[in-house]
């Protein structure tokens, strides 16, 4: 019998390329390949025991701002259709209880999917006892339907593969985390969940007369950013990054009904990030599917830049990032 209780502890990562729109939503196949960054600091740690005391799966879910809940619908099932589907690869039949800790908000884009599904896939192939390589995991870990999970199995900079094949829709890490000394400075300036899924936008993003024009702009962009690594060209790097931001947006506000995820203070920090720039100090903005702000800078400009943003632009919480670890299992268990 495998040993059926385990946790892991997952990061969450910031996308320099984006996903958005998927050619089959079933198996979580994206469009284009997309490139990011694990993130130190925000992370997700998930605790699942199968045992013949559940009669039922039982997930609590909670964050920084709401304390440990039991989940319920849409919430729930995304977690329990991944727990049949690992249990039917183990053969075994045992509910399950789920704890899943995030130690930021969930839903405002700082994509607590990402961390929550690459945490909940490695607690249970652990507690499963069933071996796979990171590749595979990478793979089972995008059929829970987050898309960017499939990155967070990474530590450091990661590149997942798009394909029509679901064998080979896979991530794997370009670099390790200290090949490049950045950061991620989050401006939090809601933690609200945002009023659309990401489900929802992806499958949105269809009616978007612009979307295959992003998918083929993301291609270049995968393309730019593979070089700038190379040469640790950061001003590329970060053009990039925007751009894959505005190409990202400009579909979500272009489909119908049309998807707005920024507020008024996301355009006041847009805006302050281009002033910094002037003013010679380098920093990129991106955002993901909500208002709140990834600053992307090198590590040695944050202390400068964080202060910019200490006082005004209504930002509420702010979280200090650097490249990040891949999801790793720990003794540590949450019940
Ligand atoms: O992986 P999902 O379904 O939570 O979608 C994530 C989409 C973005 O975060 C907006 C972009 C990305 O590539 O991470």
């Amino acid at each position: 019998m495998p040993k059926l209780k385990a946790s892991a502890v997952a990061p969450s990562n910031i996308a320099f390329s984006k996903y958005w729109g998927k050619q089959n939503d079933e198996l979580t196949l994206p469009l284009n390949d997309s490139i990011s960054m694990s993130l130190d600091q925000v992370k997700t740690h998930t605790t699942v025991e199968f045992a013949d005391q559940y009669d039922q799966d039982q997930v609590l879910i909670g964050d920084e701002t709401h304390p440990l809940q039991l989940v319920s619908g849409k919430k729930k099932s995304r977690v329990t259709d991944q727990l049949g589907f690992l249990r039917e690869k183990a053969g075994i039949e045992l509910k399950a209880k789920v704890v899943s800790q995030n130690n930021f908000p969930m839903g405002a884009g700082i994509a607590s999917s990402a961390s929550a599904f690459s945490a909940l896939t490695a607690a249970c192939l652990e507690a499963l006892e069933i071996e796979v390589d990171k590749k595979e995991q990478s793979i089972l870990t995008r059929l829970a339907g987050s898309g960017s999970a499939t990155r967070s199995v990474f530590g450091g900079f990661v590149r997942w593969y798009h394909s029509d094949q679901s064998e080979n829709c896979f991530a794997k890490q370009l670099y390790k985390p200290g090949y490049w000394s950045l950061a991620d400075l989050i401006l939090v300036v809601s933690s609200k969940h945002k009023k659309y899924s990401f489900l929802s936008g992806h499958q949105l993003a269809q009616t978007s007369p612009f979307l295959q024009a992003k998918v083929k702009q993301t291609k270049k962009a995968n393309d730019q950013l593979e070089g700038a690594f190379k040469s640790k060209d950061f001003s590329l790097l970060g053009e990039v990054i925007e751009q894959e931001m505005f190409s990202l947006h400009s579909v979500a506000m272009t489909s119908d009904p049309s998807i707005l995820y920024w507020s008024a203070e996301t355009i006041d920090i847009l805006k302050e990030v281009r002033q910094l720039r002037r003013e010679g100090l380098e920093v990129y903005a991106t955002l993901d599917a909500g208002p709140n702000v990834h600053l992307i800078m090198e590590q040695k400009n944050l202390d400068t830049i964080e202060k910019r943003f200490k006082q005004g632009f209504g930002v509420k919480r702010m979280y200090r990032c650097q490249v990040g670890k891949g999801v790793k299992t720990t003794s540590n268990h949450l019940f």
